[in-house]
This record gives structure tokens, C-alpha cells and sequence, in this order.
């Protein structure tokens, strides 16, 4: 899969993308990631890419003509989707990541200043996507989170051991306790059930810890997991 990141701080990238799991991913050619810088597509000696916005009030807003040239440049023939990253998106999660991560291609633009001209919206985006309910003063490092996480659901990325399938997220829970050597560390034991051997036990186990994590601390996530119906009612039991 590909992403182009259009960009004002080309140089952010790979960033934290060059390491671990993705870096890798891009080492072996099986993701590519290309920064494009967007003042390049500025079309005046001044490289603006900003002006004040009509009806007044602070701040810049992103000129229309550079994005649209930068984004119609990169994506040539391609058919590549458009991804703008605002904080006025759809929030980025687990079914959006597998629904991007089904494309070949993904043109990403990251915004600074007080936005985009809402004609990059209505003209040229395909999606636009929020990380969370905060501001960032950019959309650089939502877009290394998008990448990221949409990078775990692209075949050849993660090792078998370690499919985006079997993530605690794809079934709509939080990830269950897990420990390692020393069996005792400052008195607090290891559960005798993990060193028992007894492996319908330990699934057992597991499933009931990650369930009553949910519940206590994400309670919304059951209501709309891939078995919420079944899990609901017997939440309702206890
Ligand atoms: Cl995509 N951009 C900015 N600037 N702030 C954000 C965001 C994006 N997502 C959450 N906050």
C-alpha cells in the first residue's frame, strides 16, 4: 500500500513511521510512504499558502489552489481517495482502519493554521478524519496515526504471530492482563491459572479479564462490539 502526505513539514516524515513494525514494512517495500512538501504547489514567487479568512477573524485559512494542485498532481492517473485530517472528521477506529486499508492507495493532507478553505472539503476530499476529541496544531502526527494504524490491517505487515485480527480491538474488548518472569516480583504474584498448563483454563481466563476490564472502564464498547448482543445480556447479569 501507498500513502502520499501532503504536507508544510515534509521533513516530520518518516518520523516514527522509520522504526518498528511499519519501518520495517517500508524497508521490504511492502508499504511505501512519500512526504510532498505543499508550499511547492504555491503558485506565486511567494509560496503563500495562506490567506485571511472573508468575514474576518484570527488566525489563516489553506488556500484552495495549492492543495488542489498538490493533490491532483500526486495522485496522476491514479484513482487514490483524498483523506483530509481535521479535527471536524469521523473518528478514527478499528472499521474505518480496515475500510482504508482496503484501498492501494492513500492521498493524506495535513492541515495547520485555523483549517482548510471548505472548498477542499466539498471538492476534492473523500474523507476526513479526526484522531480524537483534542486539537493538535497539525495534522502531521494524526497522520502518522492514520498510517499506523492502517498500515496493521495491509497484508505483509504484521508476522502470523501477530495479525491485526486477533488484536483485542477487532473483537471490541480491551487486551486482558499479561505477565512474564519473575512469578513473584515485590510480592505481587503471577495468577496461579497462567502457570497451571491447563490452556482451556487460561482462555477461559483471559476472556473474563478482558470483558471485565471493558465493563469497567469502557462500558460504550460493549454496546457496539461484533457480539455485543450476547454480551449485553449477560452483562446485565451480574
Ligand atoms: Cl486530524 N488534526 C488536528 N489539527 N487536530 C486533531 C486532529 C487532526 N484529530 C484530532 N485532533
Amino acid at each position: 500500500m501507498r500513502f502520499d502526505v501532503i504536507t508544510l513539514f515534509p521533513n516530520l516524515f518518516p518520523g516514527p513511521l522509520g522504526a518498528g513494525v511499519v519501518g520495517r514494512a517500508i524497508e521490504r517495500g511492502t508499504l511505501v510512504l512519500q512526504a510532498h512538501d505543499l508550499r511547492a504547489f504555491a503558485g506565486d514567487k511567494h509560496r503563500q499558502v495562506d490567506d485571511i479568512p472573508y468575514g474576518g477573524g484570527p488566525g489563516m485559512v489553506l488556500k484552495p489552489e495549492p492543495i488542489f494542485k498538490a493533490v491532483r498532481e500526486v495522485r496522476g492517473a491514479s484513482q487514490a481517495p483524498c483523506v483530509l485530517l481535521t479535527p471536524q472528521g469521523r473518528k478514527l477506529d478499528q472499521p474505518l482502519a480496515t475500510t482504508l486499508a482496503q484501498e492501494p492507495r492513500l492521498i493524506l493532507v495535513a492541515g495547520r493554521y485555523e483549517g482548510f478553505d471548505e472548498r477542499v472539503r466539498t471538492g476534492l476530499a473523500d474523507y476526513e478524519v479526526s484522531i480524537g476529541d483534542y486539537i493538535l496544531s497539525g495534522g502531521e502526527l494524526a497522520a502518522m496515526i492514520l498510517v499506523e494504524v492502517v498500515s496493521r490491517h495491509v497484508r505483509g505487515v504484521l508476522g502470523d504471530e501477530e495479525s491485526a485480527g486477533r488484536d483485542s480491538f477487532s473483537e471490541g474488548l480491551l487486551e486482558h492482563p499479561q505477565y512474564t518472569r519473575p512469578a513473584e516480583f515485590e510480592g505481587q504474584r503471577v495468577p496461579d491459572v497462567l502457570m497451571s498448563g491447563n490452556h482451556e483454563l487460561i482462555r477461559q481466563w483471559r476472556a473474563e479479564m478482558a470483558l471485565d476490564r471493558t465493563r469497567k472502564r469502557r462500558p460504550e464498547l460493549l454496546q457496539h462490539s461484533p457480539t455485543s448482543a450476547g454480551r449485553a445480556t449477560h452483562a446485565k447479569e451480574s
